[in-house]
């Protein structure tokens, strides 16, 4: 592989007024790439990651939700503890204790005060899974359904989100790999910190979709080799993110300069 995808990226980036400029420009992966020492070392180290992931992920499928949950309580019989929490509230604050100011200001900071966060996370927690007890049944309820021509166990897709490794040393080819692992389909970011091509290999056969921060028409050269690629590594759909021409106003980035 090579660094193409990142200096393609940072180039179309650099074209436009996308928020994520700031982000990929003054992140540890820019100062990553100013030698050219350190590119070869990154080069490498992202081939023997994908060849990783890759394996790991054409090993076993995951097991469905009971048969893990039985397997974690049989582990437990020989007092062998999970290695994590399955307290999933407690994920976030775990994660944030570990991240530098940069990455928690991008990974966790809103714009302004919050507060359309908040109300969407308000807005989301009205709404309940309510179970039919009366319902006789064996096994797990089908949630099975289709969404742009693909067949999915349930409908959950990852969003997109931009530069994984600043906050993960394997960055989008581990969420990628587990994506195709857990047959949820992978929306990649046009500010990935990994090439088109290696995310597309470390998803091996799962759903691919790819999301587009167009950049300014007089740049329609990139965006072509950008979806030309995105096609020939097997994503099957497009997402075109319209709203971020203008940076949007974030305290915690601009308290990190
Ligand atoms: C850290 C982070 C990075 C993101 N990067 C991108 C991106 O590169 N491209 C994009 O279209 N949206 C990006 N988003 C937006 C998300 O895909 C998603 O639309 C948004 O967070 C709203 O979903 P939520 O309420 O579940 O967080 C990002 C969001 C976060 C929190």
């Amino acid at each position: 592989m090579s660094c193409d995808c990142i200096r393609e990226n940072h180039y179309v980036l650099e074209v436009d007024e996308a928020r994520d400029t700031l982000h990929r420009t003054k992140g540890p992966l820019a100062s990553f790439q100013s030698s050219a020492v350190r590119a070869e070392l990154f080069d490498k180290l992202t081939v023997s990651m994908t060849e990783g992931v890759v394996r790991s992920s054409a090993a076993a499928a995951a097991p469905d939700p009971v048969t893990y949950e039985r397997s974690v309580y049989e582990k437990g019989l020989s007092f062998e503890r999970p290695p994590f929490t399955f307290q999933s509230l407690e994920w976030e604050a775990q994660a944030e204790s570990r991240m530098s100011a940069e990455s928690k200001g991008y990974v966790v900071g809103n714009a302004g005060t919050g507060e359309t966060a908040r109300k969407n996370r308000e807005a989301f927690a009205k709404w309940s899974i309510v179970p039919q007890r009366l319902i006789k049944t064996t096994r797990l309820p089908d949630l099975s359904t289709t969404v742009l021509g693909k067949t999915m166990p349930f409908p959950i897709a990852t969003a997109p989100v931009g530069v994984q490794r600043i906050f993960n040393p394997m960055g989008e080819l581990a969420s990628a790999a587990a994506a195709a692992k857990e047959s949820i389909p992978y929306i990649m970011s046009t500010a990935s910190a990994t090439s088109i091509e290696d995310v597309a290999k470390a998803n091996g056969n799962g759903t691919r979709w790819y999301q587009l921060y167009w950049p300014s028409n007089q740049h329609n050269d990139i965006t072509a080799s950008l979806l030309s690629r995105a096609k020939r590594s097997g994503f099957s759909a497009l997402f075109v993110t319209l709203d971020t021409y203008i940076l949007g106003w974030r305290p915690t980035d601009m308290d990190n300069g």
